[in-house]
């Protein structure tokens, strides 16, 4: 496993408990230290305990050495970072050629090689390509087995998946796959066996269309919000519908992450390559990145239009809960906005606050908990849905706050309870509780 990062780390552990012998390679040294003494360098439920036991059954070793690591591989996953390269949104691919390079050069007999990361329609073939023309005699087959893995339940994800795409037109590449992924024939998880630019366009399509679906609700949320209407309902009454489903209709601040803003982005720029059209999708990431910037209109506006000496509590900045990821979070723009319109942000988040620290200004005050974030407060934004907000007795809220706003962005109170408890409560989609 080339990376251990976020996809190769719970990739490799993961092979690793299916029975298989995984040797991952970290450039990092920092990185790579920590692996070795135990410590993960990333919050993912289970990860910690799967790593520990499956390097105790010396199933699972971390080093720095391709070479070592690859020579006798059946299998060699990919799994470096594709990061947006700045400018033009292409994925930046330079790490994903290295590594095959290097990959090549250490192999000593037949070797499947995969891209685990999410890699532009084409990469496969070109990868292909560099390691012929670095070991023109080397016996080899590539493959493309992209993952669906969310963050904060990506072990399950990988255990029980609703399938496995695996991109190879080679069958001998066909068997080795089987073999890795045997654990799943048994409890028959659909397994696609694909053309290599077909797994790499499905990764794509897959995260477009959740990303897309995200959108719509979000949008129609708005709608609701001006026609006296609840999102939630609405949800409800298309997701029963079986051809439209009930999951990711859940409105908010828009969608962030490491995989939407990227993959929509980089779905448009292959669409324009192949001189295609992906004008749906190029509107989704218009929508979203202009309904990210603008949430924090909804507070400002909450407030009576002018925030300035004011005090806002931020409950929750990663850009979902289960994860200390910040990358492309809601949080990042809001928090920004607040900033700069002269408020005081008081933010807490369970996991992120490391993470957070250099994405948002300096002045914003880390708080201990819900309540002391809350502390003082004249107006309370939720912008990650952790449990623990959801859990917060509002009356014990309202006794912390100076003032009496609420922004929830994710839906996560009742607005029956919070007017109740004497809150003048905003929500997305559902109508407010301010008249
Ligand atoms: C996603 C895909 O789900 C996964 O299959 C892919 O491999 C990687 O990208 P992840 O980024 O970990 O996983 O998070 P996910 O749970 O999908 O949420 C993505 C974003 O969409 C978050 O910002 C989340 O808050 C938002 N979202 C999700 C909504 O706003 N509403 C929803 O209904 C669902």
């Amino acid at each position: 496993m080339i990376g251990g990062g976020y996809v190769g780390l719970v990739s490799g552990a993961c092979f690793a408990e299916f029975g298989n012998d995984v040797a991952v390679v970290e450039a990092d040294p920092a990185k790579l230290a920590a692996l070795q003494e135990g410590r993960i360098p990333i919050f993912e439920p289970g990860l910690d305990r799967l790593v520990t036991e499956n390097v105790a059954a010396g199933r699972l070793s971390f080093g720095s050495d391709i070479a070592a690591a690859v020579a006798d591989a059946e299998a060699v996953f990919i799994a470096v970072g594709t990061p947006s390269r700045r400018g033009d949104g292409h994925a930046d691919l330079s790490y994903v050629y290295a590594a095959a390079e290097q990959v090549a050069r250490a192999l000593r007999g037949y070797t499947v090689i995969v891209t685990k990361s999410t890699v532009p329609v084409g990469t496969g073939r070109r990868i292909a390509q560099i390691v012929r023309d670095t070991r023109p005699d080397l016996e080899f087959d590539v493959a493309s087995n992209p993952e669906f893995l969310r963050e904060g339940s990506a072990i399950g994800d990988f255990m029980r998946p609703d399938r496995v795409v695996i991109g190879t037109e080679s069958e001998r590449a066909r068997e080795v796959m089987r073999r890795l992924y045997r654990p799943l024939f048994l409890i028959e998880a659909p397994i696609l066996f694909t053309g290599l630019e077909t797994a790499e366009l499905t990764k794509y399509a897959a995260n477009s269309f959740l990303a897309m679906k995200i959108t719509f609700i979000n949008e129609i949320a708005d709608l609701c919000e001006r026609v006296g209407a609840d999102v939630h309902d609405v949800a409800r009454g298309i997701g029963l519908d079986g051809r439209i489903g009930r999951k990711f209709l859940h409105p908010g601040p828009g969608f962030g992450g490491s995989c939407f803003p990227k993959d929509t982005l980089a779905l448009v720029r292959i669409a324009q390559d192949a001189g295609a059209a992906a004008r749906l999708v190029e509107t989704v990431v218009a929508v979203n990145d202009a309904r990210k910037a603008g949430m924090a209109m909804r507070v400002i506006a909450a407030c009576g239009g002018n925030i300035r000496g004011r005090t806002i509590a931020v409950l929750g900045l990663t850009f979902k809960p289960e994860t200390d990821d910040m990358r492309d979070s809601p949080s990042i723009p809001i928090v920004a906005r607040l900033v700069e319109d002269g408020a005081t942000v008081r933010a807490f988040d369970p996991e992120g606050t490391e993470q957070a620290r250099p994405l948002l200004p300096g002045a914003v005050q880390y708080c201990q908990d819900a309540i002391d974030a809350a502390t003082g407060a004249d107006a309370l934004v939720v912008v990650t849905e952790w449990n623990e907000f959801r859990n917060l007795a509002p009356a014990k809220l309202r006794a912390a706050m100076r003032g009496n706003v609420v922004v929830d962005l994710r839906n996560v109170y009742d607005p029956v309870a919070m007017r109740a408890e004497g809150f003048v409560y905003h929500s997305i989609g559902r109508p407010s509780t301010a008249e």
